[in-house]
């Protein structure tokens, strides 16, 4: 008898570029949008920039589309979102992130942005809550992401797949984001595996191979995009000072906080953004 698959990506047999084609079918024949030109994934933080990007062509939850999975978290939103902008451009809001530390494989965890590249976007902008290591920086602060180190030890390309990622952050689309705000500061974005954040030896490490920001995605997902051949735009917003940097210990809680209180601007920051892309 054939294995069965609750999630056509759990079979080591199939291919994740056909099974994010069948996904970008299901988006187009969900939301009657054939070709999106724009992805972008909210992170904590990040969830109103869709309400003000423009008009909210088709909300799909994410269970209804081929190979994505339930969300881990509450306040994590489970939807896709498709998007017209005032400019008519088409913009797929992805509000369901599959993290690494959730342990289904870094297939599951790209599957969003390969998916994205199958629904036809060029230009991929990725977003997350994380923890800040520059002194200087602020809880509720919005920094670029100019590039990443990835020490999760994995890679979302499989075989002898070997991709440049230099200038894996376009420089280009960073210096469209300064046109809406000048005042943005930018930092190397260093992905740890998770869910326990860092402990304080691991962030002065961090800090000491040149990383800005401490987080738990993005980095694969950053990879996958230029695999797929998109341009990608990052942004985190900083919740917390990196453990240590800060002297109180870190929680769950005061990150969605420190989420929370930031959304309105950093959202309205974000639709600007997009909107001059
Ligand atoms: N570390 C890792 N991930 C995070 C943090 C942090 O300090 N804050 C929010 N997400």
């Amino acid at each position: 008898m054939p294995e069965t698959h609750s999630n056509p990506l759990d079979d080591p047999a199939a291919n994740p570029f056909e099974v994010a084609a069948i996904a970008a079918a299901d988006i187009a024949r969900l939301s009657g949008v054939e070709h999106h030109d724009i992805a972008l994934t909210l992170g904590s933080g990040w969830g109103k920039a869709a309400d003000l990007l423009g008009e909210t062509v088709a909300s799909i939850p994410a269970t209804e589309v081929t190979g994505f999975s339930k969300p881990a978290l509450e306040g994590h939103v489970g939807t896709l979102r498709s998007i017209r902008t005032p400019g008519g451009r088409h913009v797929l809001v992805i509000g369901a992130r599959t993290h690494y530390y959730e342990g289904h494989g870094v297939r599951r965890v790209v599957h969003s942005v390969r998916t994205a590249a199958a629904t036809g976007a060029k230009i991929m902008v990725l977003t997350n809550g994380a923890g800040g290591i520059q002194e200087t920086w602020s809880p509720g602060q919005p920094v670029l992401i100019s590039d990443h180190i990835n020490l999760t030890a994995d890679s979302p390309l499989e075989g002898a797949t070997f991709i440049d990622l230099t200038d894996l952050y376009s420089k280009r689309l960073r210096d469209v984001a300064r046109t809406v705000d000048a005042s943005l500061d930018e930092g190397v974005y260093t992905q740890f595996r998770g869910p326990h954040y860092e402990t304080p030896a691991e962030v002065q490490m961090a800090k000491r191979i040149g990383g800005d920001i401490v987080g738990m995605s993005t980095a694969l997902e950053a990879i996958a995009a230029r695999e797929a051949g998109m341009e990608i735009l990052g942004f985190s917003l900083i919740t917390n000072l990196a453990a240590g940097i800060q002297q109180t210990p870190l929680s769950h809680t005061e990150v969605i906080e420190a989420g929370r209180e930031a959304e309105p601007v950093i959202s309205a920051l974000l639709a600007r953004v997009v909107e001059a892309l």
